[in-house]
């Protein structure tokens, strides 16, 4: 892979938040965490400051809001107001501001609104994100999406552009998918593609069927098929960090060697050709 070093970033979505496993991570030289305030029950902030608020500056710290604790349990909402306060939330619960906020799947609220609509809601939402690191509360702002195909049709043209544009990465993608976000950021301008969940969250037995290690150049026997999935995601799409989840430092730690493999970028190059041509037959 040419330019920067492919970055891992440990995902705490289904993580217990222990301390081992930050422990773990910075023996392994994984700095970066990703986490959402929803996570573990609205709980993961705080939950990291009391296993390891010592460790917490060792690492560079995403985050997500706008999926808010509601009376029928929990709900999406772009409003800025509520935005601006879970970001000044995030920073009191993590006992320091984040270095990346993110909105936290801001496709769900654009449902059922006409394409203007949903341009000046998100455009709001925006603008809440990117005063917030205006004014200190993190140093960069995005946009976390499972399906960035609604934040296509709202037009972002003219929206603040934001620093991160994190979508799902891998072969578990679809190719509409795929194609979806290289509209998106080109069309916001977005900064850095971050992937997440390369392995869609588990389905271990996909990989028992499908073997991606020929992605890698040269084919590398000692990787598993796990790891050669895990690093030809940060190809599909193109991106510079992934979000990845595990509580098993074993797991983490052949992850963190996978990065060290190259991706064949030809081959990577002939399966969209080879998912677009099926998309149209
Ligand atoms: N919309 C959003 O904003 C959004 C949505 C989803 C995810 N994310 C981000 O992406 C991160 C990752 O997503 P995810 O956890 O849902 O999915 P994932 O990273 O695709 O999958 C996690 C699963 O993969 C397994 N795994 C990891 N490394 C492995 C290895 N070397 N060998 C075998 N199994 C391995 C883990 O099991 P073990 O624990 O047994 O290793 C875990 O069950 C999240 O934590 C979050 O940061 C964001």
């Amino acid at each position: 892979m040419h330019g920067a070093d492919p970055r891992l970033v440990l995902g705490l979505h289904r993580s217990r938040h222990h301390r081992d496993l930050l422990t773990a991570a910075l023996d392994l030289s994984v700095t970066a965490l990703d986490t959402a305030a929803p996570y573990l029950g609205f709980r993961s902030h705080a939950a990291l400051t009391e296993a390891a608020a010592d460790l917490l500056p060792r690492f560079t710290l995403s985050t997500k809001v706008g999926f808010f604790p509601s009376a029928g349990g929990a709900e999406h909402s772009l409003d800025p107001v509520r935005l601006r306060l879970a970001v000044e939330r995030a920073a009191r619960e993590l006992g320091r501001e984040p270095d990346t906020v993110l909105l936290h799947n801001p496709e769900q609220s654009l449902t059922g609104l006409s394409p203007a609509d949903g341009h000046a809601l998100l455009g709001d939402a925006c603008t809440a994100l990117a005063d917030a690191a205006r004014d200190g509360l993190c140093s960069a702002w995005g946009v976390a999406s499972w399906d960035p195909r609604p934040l296509g049709m709202v037009r972002v043209h003219g929206l603040p552009s934001p620093d991160v544009l994190m979508v799902r990465a891998g072969f578990l993608v679809g190719i509409d998918l795929l194609d979806a976000t290289t509209v998106l950021r080109t069309a916001w301008r977005a900064g850095e593609t971050w992937g997440m969940s390369p392995f869609g969250g588990g389905h271990r037995k996909v990989w028992e069927e499908f073997d991606p290690r020929p992605f890698l150049r040269p084919p590398h026997d000692d990787l598993s098929r796990v790891q050669a999935a895990f690093r030809a995601a940060f190809h599909l799409p193109s991106a510079s960090a992934m979000a990845v989840g595990t509580d098993n430092p074993g797991h983490l730690a052949q992850l963190v060697q996978a990065l060290g493999a190259e991706v064949d970028v030809a081959a990577v190059s002939q399966y969209l050709r080879t998912l677009h041509g099926h998309r149209q037959s």
